[in-house]
């Protein structure tokens, strides 16, 4: 069975947990044997019954490991820029991970270490960037571009043509009018719509959506 380690023991990680055993029981061969978090109160504990293994350090401790390849399922954009950083620059590897059940355009593209979990659906050409997470019951319309750590949360709904820029944060049944864009380290309040493009790092809330003030520090880029 090819191994596969989970980045992040929260929720967002036991909901990947879910979507692997979807995986398995479609058949793919992917075995998950563990969660790997900065908390250090968390190493030691089973999580669904799995071992949290410790931190990134872990990987350090015995030949082979850096080998077992890791899924990027931590929630907050920030944080999961922060901990795929780390990773990355101790030469470790990222997979997708894509829920059977999500429906995935033959012409959508799909970045490094992307995470689509249940009943989403990808668009003809929609771009989804690196380490991009894409919660269940989405709708990521034609020619949609993600930029590279957004996250969007249940039910988001992105209208034919949307741009996120990097490290945007998606809120619960929020949606978009075709065409905005929606700038680096936004992050967009649950059921706003957003009918106008979005400065980087504004918190908007509302319908129609609303700047309610800015993210403080500003989103690092890439
Ligand atoms: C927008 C958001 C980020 C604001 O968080 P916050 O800065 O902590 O805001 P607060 O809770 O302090 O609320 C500030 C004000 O905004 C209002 N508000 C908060 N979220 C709102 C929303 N989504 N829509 C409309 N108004 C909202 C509050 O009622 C409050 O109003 P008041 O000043 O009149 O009392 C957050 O409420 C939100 O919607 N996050 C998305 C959550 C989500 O999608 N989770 C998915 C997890 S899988």
């Amino acid at each position: 069975m090819s191994k596969v380690i989970l980045l992040g023991a929260g929720g967002l990680a036991r909901e990947a947990l879910d979507s692997i055993e979807a995986c398995q029981r479609a058949g793919q061969d992917i075995e998950p044997i563990g969660f790997i978090d900065a908390d250090a109160a968390l190493w030691g504990q089973e999580i669904n019954g799995l071992p949290v293994l410790g931190g990134l350090e872990w990987f350090d401790a015995a030949p082979g490991r850096r080998e077992i390849p890791l899924i990027a399922a931590i929630g907050s954009p920030r944080s999961r820029q922060h901990m795929v950083r780390e990773a990355l620059r101790r030469g470790l590897r990222f997979i997708s991970l894509i829920h059977p059940a999500a429906h995935i355009s033959s012409w959508a593209r799909l970045g490094t270490g992307v995470v689509v979990m249940s009943s989403t659906v990808v668009e003809n050409r929609a771009v989804l960037g690196d380490f991009v997470v894409v919660n269940a019951l989405c709708m990521v319309a034609h020619d949609v571009r993600i930029g590279a750590f957004c996250t969007l949360a249940p039910g988001a709904l992105l209208a034919g043509g949307t741009r996120l820029c990097e490290g945007v944060d998606f809120g619960i049944g929020a949606a978009t009018r075709q065409g905005v864009t929606i700038g680096s380290g936004a992050v967009i309040g649950g059921q706003a719509m957003i009918v106008e493009d979005v400065p980087a790092n504004a918190v908007v809330v509302g319908v129609p959506g609303r700047v309610m003030r800015y993210m403080t520090p500003a989103w690092e880029e890439e």
